[in-house]
């Protein structure tokens, strides 16, 4: 794909963000099922992908639905990026993303991610290196900034396009903030005028009514979707349809057995396999089970953003199933886990949470820890 053919590509596109334990190859396929233009890869560091590490080369497989696929690297010498650019470009990735954004402590302390903010001129020689030195098109990944206090998304945004780069994604805000405030799609508005090259949007779309808003009013060129699609990947078609799925428990039983035979394909059906998927299945459950049905009428245009790091209230659950699949605790998880993996088919997975939903309502402990269900008889 050439450059213009990317940023051609990127025009209106949704993509599915990069995101470590949650985007394996799988979990992407099952988004391009629903309709994701642009995938990208779990981070990977340049220096282990340099250095032949098997678990990092892992990360670069794509699935042949993923029409758009690029690989995310954390990196912060030119040299080393470009060596780690070579093997992506073999691998036959569509696009290289450079991750300045990442808050996480082992990753910031050895000067990767976000502490790239505070260098923004060593961002700028990294994209140079590459956009000069690889054929693949160029991405950086950036925050608002370090701290509250130091917003340089603004001056970045402005080197990474003068460095060559063929795409910026703001995640809108700080790596001080986290997840705590909403993000900051002013600013992200702002940039996306200022800038020449396509800006992608990212934060807190849940909906179709929010994707809408900010490709309407925020001028950007695309979305990042990141949260949002861990918790109803069917959230691609949401907002290529303008609607919002009203899905029973049972269609949402049959897109997790389909995810966990994808993630069956992939890392096998054996015990080495099953191994492996339980490290994943159970924690896309955490995500999974924040599912609410979110209506245009529970839509505030001024203050729009449902904060989904914090669980919204599902209300009543319709059903024991539905009541099962919005437990938060890990037994609850891995039970469902378990339950999808031991099915031969979507029927098979159905009855399986089924029979779990109906031994947690008759179970004694389960009613001890939920006293206002036996108050209510
Ligand atoms: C589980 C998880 C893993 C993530 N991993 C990455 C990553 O590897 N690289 C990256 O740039 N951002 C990563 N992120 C950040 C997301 O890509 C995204 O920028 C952020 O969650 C904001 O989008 P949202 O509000 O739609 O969730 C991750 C986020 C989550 C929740």
């Amino acid at each position: 794909m050439t450059r213009e053919e990317f940023s051609n590509k990127l025009n209106g596109a949704l993509i599915l963000a990069p995101l470590t334990k949650g985007g394996n190859l799988p979990f992407r396929r099952l988004c391009c099922d629903f309709g994701a233009d642009v995938t990208v890869s779990e981070m990977a560091y340049a220096r282990k992908l340099v250095k032949g590490d098997r678990k990092e080369r892992a990360l670069l497989r794509r699935h042949p639905s993923e029409s758009c696929f690029g690989v995310q690297i954390a990196a912060k010498q030119p040299e080393e990026a470009l060596q780690a650019a070579k093997i992506i470009e073999d691998s036959g990735a569509d696009f290289i993303d450079i991750n300045c954004g990442c808050p996480i402590d082992d990753t910031t302390r050895r000067g990767l991610g976000a502490a790239l903010l505070r260098r923004p001129n060593q961002i700028a020689k990294l994209v140079q290196a590459l956009s000069d030195g690889s054929p693949l098109p160029i991405t950086v990944k950036i925050r608002t900034g370090w701290k509250n206090d130091s917003i340089n998304a603004k001056e970045v945004s402005r080197l990474v396009e003068e460095s060559g780069a063929s795409a910026l994604t703001i995640h809108g805000r700080s790596k001080q903030q986290r997840y705590s405030k909403a993000a900051d799609w002013e600013l992200i508005r702002e940039i996306a005028e200022e800038r020449s090259i396509p800006v992608i949007g990212n934060g807190d779309i849940v909906t179709h009514f929010e994707a809408e808003q900010h490709l309407s009013s925020h001028g950007v060129s695309a979305l990042m979707l990141a949260r949002g699609a861990l918790t109803k990947p069917w959230l691609f078609e949401e907002i290529k349809e303008s609607r919002t799925l009203n899905l029973s428990a049972e269609q949402r039983i049959e897109i997790y057995y389909r995810f966990s035979e994808y993630l069956k394909e992939h890392f096998g059906a054996d015990d080495i396999g099953i191994n492996r998927i339980m490290r994943f299945l159970p924690w896309h459950f955490t995500l999974f089970s924040r599912y609410v049905y979110y209506r245009y009428q529970d839509f505030d245009a001024q203050s729009p953003t449902p904060l989904i790091h914090q669980r919204l209230d599902p209300g009543i659950p319709a059903s024991p199933i539905d009541e099962f699949l919005q437990r938060s605790d890990e037994l609850s998880h891995r039970q469902l886990a378990e339950a999808l993996l031991g099915a031969a088919s979507p029927d098979q997975a159905l009855a399986n949470v089924l029979r779990l939903a109906a031994a947690a309502i008759a179970a004694p402990p389960y009613l001890a820890k939920q006293p206002e269900l036996l108050a209510q008889g």
